[in-house]
């Protein structure tokens, strides 16, 4: 056994067996690359499933966050600290939302905005509890997470589910209006459903959705916390868009790798919270919003969302081309640094092949390949990742 062998082998026995896991342990990184414990090299189109968006180690975070961690680690939402404001004045500013709520993590952005959706109900004295979410649809793994998720395969033996969300088709405008009724209270979807398999919203389809949310005063959020946060070369999906939701949901990539999770809302929708309602020990703390801030200089004042604009369109061409040359590539999409391929046959065997090859992938659904690289990705980098994908497709197609 070599030494990644013996301690994936070493964690499988005290880590619980939530993750269907390769047997690959990670020892450092740099940038786009990372290294596992027999310092094979591995290119890296993962990014810790869209968190790395400045890659690994880099430089500006790592000072960052060690000269925070020597100022002030963490005092608690009793009080104030400035890098938290800062993120969220920077997050505030560049977007049509007026507060942060911070948390931890994607699914506890989902908890804020399913308790939010209910509370802006009471609040205007509206007999509303129902939230209608996506099938297809990945919102996270606690009970009220897991329940807005729109797949059956995530609420095997966990029932009963929380009440009152109902799910319906995505991207079908008809099947959503008929399911709206004087009990609706929020309607949840990604811009951009991630694990569903990359499929982005229709244009038109969100712009229904809003004037319907806007006619029966019906809270409509965005979970962006794969899409959000740089991913499509704007700040937010919802600015590709043009169509403005009243709360959403941000994490992974926000703080670059340390754990975090940002719930926003206009005005209107964060007056239903009150000091109280809502809470999180560790959320926001200066430790993790120092971190934000860099990725928030980043994106605007490094050149990261020119980047993503520039890399994806690559990506994209890429993607396409080998869409024309194998049968197997069903169908190439996306947006910025979030695309993926779908095969006609299981993508687990081509990411295996892949990864044995030296190219960290991901599968999302059975059939699809993501690809969510750090923003930080360059034009060679795509390019070496293009060309290993091109082998394993073409083994896979024989
Ligand atoms: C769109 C979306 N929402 C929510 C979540 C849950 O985030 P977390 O795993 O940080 O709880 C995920 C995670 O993959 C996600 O992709």
């Amino acid at each position: 056994m070599n030494k990644t062998e013996e301690l994936a082998a070493r964690g499988s026995k005290v880590i619980m067996n939530t993750y269907s896991r390769f047997p690959i342990a990670f020892d450092h990184g740099k940038g786009m690359y990372v290294w596992d414990m027999d310092g094979k090299k591995y290119l890296d189109f993962v990014a810790g499933i869209a968190v790395n968006s400045l890659g690994h180690a880099n430089e500006k975070l790592c000072e960052k966050i060690s000269e925070q961690c020597r100022k002030l680690m963490h005092v608690s939402n009793l009080y104030y600290t400035e890098p938290q404001i800062e993120l969220a004045e920077e997050l505030c500013s560049h977007s049509c939302f007026d507060k942060v709520f911070y948390c931890n993590s994607g699914a506890e952005t989902i908890e804020t905005a399913l308790k939010i959706c209910r509370k802006y109900a009471t609040m205007k004295n509206k007999p509303g509890r129902d939230i209608i979410c996506m099938e297809k649809s990945f919102h996270g793994r606690t009970y009220g997470a897991v329940t807005a998720t729109g797949q059956d395969k995530y609420h095997k033996g966990l029932d009963p589910m929380i009440p009152g969300i109902k799910h319906v088709p995505f991207n079908n405008f008809e099947a959503l209006k008929n399911a709206v009724d004087e009990n609706t209270c929020g309607i949840l979807l990604e811009p951009i459903q991630g694990e569903g398999g990359i499929i982005p919203a229709k244009k038109e389809y969100l712009q229904k959705v809003r004037a319907l949310c806007d006619e029966k005063d019906i809270v409509l959020i965005f979970d962006e916390v794969q899409c959000g946060v740089g991913r499509t070369g704007e700040l937010f999906a919802y600015q590709v868009y043009g169509v403005e939701p009243d709360g959403a949901c941000f994490a992974k990539g926000l703080a670059g790798g340390i754990p975090i999770g940002a719930f926003m809302a206009k005005d209107k929708l964060a007056e239903a919270f009150k000091p109280g309602d809502h809470a999180s020990t560790f959320g926001g703390n200066p430790f993790v919003t120092s971190a934000g801030t860099v990725v928030m200089d980043m994106l605007f004042n490094g050149g990261l969302l020119e980047n993503v604009k520039k890399q994806g369109k690559l990506l994209s061409e890429k993607l396409n081309a080998l869409k024309d040359k194998y049968d197997i590539v069903k169908d190439a999409r996306g947006i910025g640094l979030m695309q993926g391929i779908e095969l006609t046959i299981p993508s687990g065997p081509v990411v295996a092949d892949c990864i044995k090859n030296g190219l960290l992938l991901v599968g999302a659904g059975t059939n699809v390949i993501r690809f969510v690289p750090a923003l930080i990705v360059t034009s060679a980098e795509i390019e070496e990742a293009m060309n290993k994908l091109d082998k394993a497709l073409d083994r896979a197609s024989k």
